[in-house]
C-alpha cells in the first residue's frame, strides 16, 4: 500500500510533526485589558492538539504597544503576566504530542490608531487600502513613513515578543509577512513606494523582512523553529496582486530562502488557484525555488484537497474548517464528505460564544 503521506510524520529541523496537518493562525480578538486571551480561546488551541493537530499556531500575536495593532482586544507577548498565561497553554498543547508555534505581527496601515495605546498607525509609505476599514466603517488613516526610528523600535518589537514566546516554552516563532500587514506592505510596490533603501528593488523591499528575522534569529535558541509566513493577497483590497509576476514572487521565496528560515508558510486564497497567469500553484512556484519545507494553505477542507495541497507542500494547515470543527482530523481520517466553511461562518471566531 502506498504510503499515507498525510498521516505520516515530518522532521522540521528537530521537531517530528506526528503528521502533516496543522491549525492556521486565527485572531480571536478576545483579549482586552491586559493582552490575554480568554480562556475559551486558550483552551480551543489545547483541544485542537488533544484531537490530533500536529502543528498548533497561536492567533498573531501584536509587536508592541505603540502602533501595531489592527483589531481590537488583540494579545501581546511581552510582560511577565502575558508570558506566565501562554506557559501552561504551550505545555499542554506539547503534552499532547504537538508542537506549539507562534505568530507575531505587525498591522502597519492596517492599525488604527483608537485600539493603540500611542494611537500612531505607521507603515512603509503614506498610502491606505483602496477599501475602508470593515470594522469602523471608516477609510483607513493615512499612515506616516516609517522613520529609522520607528523602523528600529518596530524590529525590536518583533524580537522582544519572540523573546516573550521562548521564555513560554513556544516550539517555533513564526514572522508573520502575509495578508498586507507590515512586512507584507514593505515587500509590496502596491503598499511601498519608498525611494530610500527600503524601497524599490526587490531586494530592497525585503530589507525590512530580513532585518526583521535578522533580529529575531539570535533570541530563537537552536532547539526552537524559525518561520516566515508569506502570501501575494491582503485582508483589504483581497482582490490585487501584491507581486507583479511570477518571477518577482520567486525572487521574494529566494531572498527567503538565503535566511535562516526553518520553513516557508505559503498563503494562499485556494491552494489550487493556477496563478501569474501560468499553469502553476502558488506552492509549486514556491517549490521551483526554494528547497525548504513548504507549509501551505487556503482552501483545504477535506480529504481530498488536504491530499491533493500536500503534492506540492510538506505540511498543511486548515484555518476555517478547523475553527469550526474539532473533530476535524477524525473525519479528514474517515474521509467524510466536508463542505468548504464560509468567512461569515467563521465569524464564529470573534462572538464571546466559546468554539468546541
Ligand atoms: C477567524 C480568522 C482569523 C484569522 N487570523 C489570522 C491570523 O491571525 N494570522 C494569519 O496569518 N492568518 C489569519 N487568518 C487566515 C488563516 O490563517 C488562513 O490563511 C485562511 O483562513 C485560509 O485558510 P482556510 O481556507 O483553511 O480557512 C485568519 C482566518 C480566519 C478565518
Amino acid at each position: 500500500m502506498a504510503e499515507d503521506k498525510l498521516f505520516s510524520s515530518f522532521q522540521l529541523k528537530n521537531k517530528e510533526i506526528k503528521n502533516r496537518i496543522g491549525v492556521a493562525p486565527m485572531t480571536r480578538v478576545s483579549s482586552p485589558g491586559d493582552s490575554i486571551p480568554r480562556e475559551d480561546v486558550l483552551e480551543f488551541l489545547v483541544r485542537r492538539a488533544q484531537k490530533e493537530v500536529a502543528l498548533v499556531y497561536t492567533e498573531a500575536i501584536v509587536t508592541d504597544y505603540e502602533s501595531a495593532q489592527g483589531y481590537p482586544k488583540q494579545s501581546r507577548l511581552l510582560t511577565q503576566r502575558q508570558i506566565d498565561a501562554w506557559r501552561p497553554v504551550v505545555k499542554a498543547i506539547q503534552d499532547a504530542g504537538s508542537v506549539a508555534v507562534m505568530q507575531m505581527f505587525h498591522c502597519g496601515r492596517m492599525a488604527w490608531p483608537e485600539i493603540n495605546p500611542a494611537g500612531r498607525v505607521i507603515a512603509p509609505s503614506p498610502v491606505t487600502t483602496k477599501q475602508d476599514n470593515a470594522l469602523t466603517g471608516k477609510p483607513y488613516t493615512v499612515p506616516d513613513e516609517m522613520s529609522r526610528f520607528d523602523i528600529d523600535h518596530v524590529v525590536n518589537g518583533f524580537a522582544e515578543t519572540a523573546k516573550g514566546a521562548v521564555e513560554a516554552g513556544f516550539d517555533g516563532i513564526e514572522i508573520h509577512g502575509a495578508h498586507g500587514y507590515l512586512i507584507n506592505q514593505f515587500l509590496s510596490g502596491y503598499s511601498n513606494r519608498r525611494t530610500d533603501e527600503y524601497g524599490g528593488s526587490a531586494e530592497n523591499r525585503f530589507r525590512f523582512a530580513r532585518e526583521v528575522i535578522r533580529a529575531v534569529k539570535p533570541v530563537v535558541p537552536d532547539d526552537r523553529l524559525l518561520l516566515f509566513r508569506i502570501s501575494n493577497w491582503g485582508v483589504a483590497d483581497a482582490s490585487v496582486s501584491l507581486f507583479e509576476s511570477e518571477e518577482e514572487w520567486q525572487q521574494m521565496i529566494q531572498l527567503l530562502d538565503a535566511e535562516p528560515l526553518d520553513a516557508i508558510s505559503v498563503s494562499t486564497m485556494n491552494y489550487a488557484d493556477r496563478v501569474f497567469g501560468t499553469d502553476k500553484n502558488m506552492a509549486q512556484l514556491t517549490r521551483a525555488v526554494t528547497d525548504k519545507p513548504i507549509i501551505l494553505c487556503g482552501g483545504i477542507y477535506d480529504r481530498k484537497t488536504a491530499d491533493d495541497a500536500l503534492q506540492d507542500a510538506d505540511l498543511v494547515l486548515s484555518g476555517k474548517s478547523l475553527l469550526l470543527n474539532p473533530d476535524w482530523v477524525a473525519d479528514i481520517r474517515d474521509n467524510k464528505p466536508l463542505k468548504p466553511r464560509t468567512g461569515a461562518e467563521a465569524d464564529a471566531a470573534y462572538t464571546d460564544e466559546p468554539l468546541l
